[in-house]
């Protein structure tokens, strides 16, 4: 039998953002340090019922798919992950990653979601690019990119202004072939074994 521990590492596990997530979500979506790392629309609160939109287009799993990053046990969300726009003639797609307590970043999670989420964008919808775009400022995301192996391909410069200052926003790409290779796939003992 095909054994694929998929969506399951060994800190996070990916999963589905339900209803009773909202509050946590709107308590990140309340926080403007978060919001300016993740996004580079106004940081501007979202409401429960807003969100819940947002989770609900998220989840259609057509050309999005939006998961919720919760640790191996017990149900707490601490992130969320989603892949956007897969364009499916081409095999390509974005994806976006968020640690939302600062408590919770730093730990390896982030990390090793991307891993799965990587995981999931090249062995189960067996795309060909996944690639992301980062702030200038954000130190933690070009860290945790650099380390798996992205390409860094561009830079869209003075994209972002932010307290009187403008930033860069860089592209960063990732080919089926360069995770292939990589020693950065997340590996488990059932990985091994299952088919690539
Ligand atoms: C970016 C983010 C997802 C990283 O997740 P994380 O769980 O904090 O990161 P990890 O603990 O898995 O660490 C990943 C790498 O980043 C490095 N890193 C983590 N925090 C860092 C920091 N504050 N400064 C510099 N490097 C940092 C780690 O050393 C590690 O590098 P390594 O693999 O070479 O050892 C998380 O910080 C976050 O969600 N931030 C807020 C939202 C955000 O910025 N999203 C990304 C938008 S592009």
């Amino acid at each position: 039998m095909m054994q694929s521990n998929l969506l399951r590492g060994e800190k996070v596990r990916l999963t589905a953002v339900t209803q009773s997530d909202l509050p946590t979500l709107s308590q990140w979506w309340a926080d403007a340090d978060f919001l300016r790392l993740y996004d580079s629309v106004p940081a501007y609160p979202k409401t429960e019922a807003q969100l819940a939109k947002r989770v609900e287009e998220g989840q259609q799993g057509e050309t999005t798919f939006l998961f919720g990053i919760r640790p191996l046990t017990g149900g707490a969300l601490i992130g969320l992950l989603e892949l956007d726009g897969v364009m499916w003639t081409h095999g390509t797609t974005f994806v976006s990653i968020a640690i939302g307590d600062k408590e919770n970043r730093g730990k390896g999670y982030g990390r090793e979601a991307m891993q799965l989420g990587l995981d999931f964008a090249f062995r189960e919808l067996n795309l060909h690019r996944v690639c992301l775009t980062v702030f200038s400022y954000n130190e933690a995301a070009i860290k945790l990119y650099e380390g798996l192996g992205f390409v860094r391909e561009g830079v869209y410069r003075e994209h972002l202004q932010r307290d009187g200052r403008r930033y860069d926003m860089i592209l960063f790409g990732l080919l089926r072939a360069e995770w292939q290779k990589s020693d950065n796939q997340y590996k488990s003992p059932i990985k091994r074994t299952a088919s690539r």
